[in-house]
């Protein structure tokens, strides 16, 4: 439903006088109003519309899981969550926002990591879960565009009968969007075979906080036309607009897939067994992830996938997790077992054993311990998540120092810190260390940072691989880009959205 001009701007005008202006740290931005909800209102279906104000007035715990990110680590006030079901509605709802100076959250699945998804204070949250429509697949170049709000596992099934699967996977493909993936340029399982989001997203439909809509949804693979205007979102944690629409390069389903669990004696042999199985699989690696002996343990615990049998683990430092996927399964099956052959029959094993999946669940079962971790972490306790690139060579050294500083702290005990842990994807560069305690407590941050950003910073590495910045690192962004960088960025924000309405206090301070 569209709203007339005359009709916008008087409710508009009794909006300004009724507002109030935020006590909060944005103070130059204004809390929704009941005028704003009538307003709303008129663009949008009341079931679309959830709000603590008249004329909606919904209980406030309706807006709970709205104002808590998957951690519950991070608790924003919203009063009001909007459901778009077209563009055009997120277009009207942002002009509004932006003439009346109220803060704008994009929110997705709600399954990010860094407190992107939640507001800081009370802004207006945007959920695009009504936005759930493929739009069009060719299966022959095999581009898909789809609404921004599918969720991402919806996506794999709607590709699949065509032969095709997404370029992205990771733990939380069953609640997150693929416009929320955008937003963060996530990692995931797939980035060492497919690539980054930059790569194999083609184009965006993005509205612009002052309602104008930027139509690239371009399903051209190659387009030299100046500058890529869409890279800037991929990656802007909804800082510069909302993502609408996605159109995206799905790869063709390998033809057969297998995977298995090494078992390493000690973290010294990631490095040479990375080199030796990039060497004996070359083309049908398609994945290399780490698991240190607590992640393990700790999925295991809470029932992540198939424990390995007892044998197989004794004495193990660390998994490593090496998925195939290729053309023709037998040639796939035999490199695989050469390669186990070779690494258990040298004179210096690299590897304790290996665990090889022998069907379709037992792969599965293989992939949910590695996939599970995150969830084991948070069913144990609190996380406090750094996810990190340095060089792979310190992987395990920064889990261990990081819990000797803790130690040292007189922090690693049953009342505060628990376990310090670490998997991630070895293949990307890209270690989680996570430190489980029972609460978020101000003393275990401080003790981790800047602790660990310096550590990063050292190594010249990223305070945030895949998971972005979100509120929880705005503070730290200077441990990765330097001055003229975060500058720059300030001036691109101020660009797109000079008002600061579009997800205040994330990414940049
Ligand atoms: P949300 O959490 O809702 O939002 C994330 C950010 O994107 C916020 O800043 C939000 O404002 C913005 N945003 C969301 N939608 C839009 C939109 N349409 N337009 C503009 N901005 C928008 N991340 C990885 O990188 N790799 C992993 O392997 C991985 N595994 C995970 C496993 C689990 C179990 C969980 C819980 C999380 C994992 N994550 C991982 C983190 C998270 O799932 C990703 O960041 C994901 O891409 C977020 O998608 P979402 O739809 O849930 O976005
Ligand atoms: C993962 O690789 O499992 C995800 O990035 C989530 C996490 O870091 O826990
Ligand atoms: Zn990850």
């Amino acid at each position: 439903m569209l709203v007339s001009r005359s009709c916008a701007k008087r409710l508009l005008a009794s909006a300004g006088r009724a507002a109030r202006y935020s006590s909060t740290g944005t103070s130059q931005l204004n809390s929704v109003t009941e005028q704003d909800i009538e307003y709303f209102s008129k663009i949008l279906p009341k079931t679309s519309i959830i709000s603590t104000l008249a004329p909606i007035s919904s209980p406030s715990d309706e807006l709970n899981s709205f104002n808590s990110d998957w951690m519950g680590r991070f608790h924003g006030r919203s009063t009001t969550v909007l459901k778009p079901k077209t563009t055009r509605q997120v277009s009207e709802i942002l002009k509004w926002c932006n003439e009346r100076r109220i803060g704008v959250v994009p929110q997705g699945g709600n399954t990010g990591l860094v407190g992107g998804s939640v507001p800081v204070h009370d802004e207006v949250i945007i959920s695009l879960s009504n936005m759930n429509n493929v739009r069009n697949y060719d299966p022959v170049s095999g581009v898909l565009v789809a609404d921004a709000g599918c969720i991402l596992q919806s996506l794999t099934d709607y590709v699949a009968p065509h032969n095709h699967i997404m370029p992205i996977d990771l733990g939380a493909k069953g609640s997150c969007h693929i416009g929320g993936n955008v937003a963060t340029n996530a990692g995931g399982l797939r980035l060492l075979r497919y690539g980054s989001l930059h790569g194999s997203v083609l184009g965006l439909e993005v509205v612009l906080p002052d309602g104008s809509i930027l139509d690239q949804l371009t399903t051209l693979r190659k387009d030299n036309t100046g500058y890529d205007l869409k890279q800037l979102f991929i990656g802007a944690e909804g800082t510069l607009g909302v993502i609408t629409g996605v159109s995206i390069l799905t790869p063709p389903q390998p033809q057969a897939s297998n995977n298995v669990i090494l078992s390493l004696p000690s973290f010294d042999n990631v490095l040479p067994l990375y080199q030796t199985v990039k060497r004996q699989l070359s083309e049908i690696l398609s994945a290399f992830e780490f698991i240190d002996r607590t992640a393990y343990n700790l999925a295991v615990k809470h029932g992540q996938g198939r424990a390995l049998p007892e044998s197989e683990t004794v004495g193990a430092e660390c998994f490593i997790l090496v998925e195939t996927s290729g053309g023709r399964r037998e040639h796939d099956s035999e490199k695989l077992l050469d390669l186990l052959e070779s690494l258990l029959g040298a004179d210096k094993p690299l590897i304790n054993s290996g665990v090889l999946s022998q069907s379709p669940a037992e792969f599965s079962s293989l992939w949910a311990l590695r996939e599970g971790v995150t969830e084991a972490v948070s069913k144990e306790g609190k996380a406090y998540k750094y996810d990190i690139s340095v060089p792979l060579a310190s992987f395990k050294q920064v889990v261990d120092d990081t819990r000797e500083h803790l130690r040292s702290k007189g922090l690693l005990h049953d009342k505060a810190v628990k376990y310090v842990l670490g998997y991630g994807h070895v293949g990307d560069g890209n270690l989680h260390l996570n430190i489980v305690a029972d609460a978020y407590l101000p003393e275990i941050t401080d003790a981790l940072e800047p602790y660990i950003y310096e550590v990063v910073a050292s190594h010249r590495g990223s305070i945030s691989a895949e998971h972005g910045i979100g509120a929880m690192k705005t503070h730290a962004l200077h441990y990765s880009k330097s001055d003229v960088s975060i500058e720059l960025m300030k001036k691109i924000k101020a660009v797109f959205d000079p008002k600061g309405i579009m997800n205040p206090g994330k990414v940049l301070e």
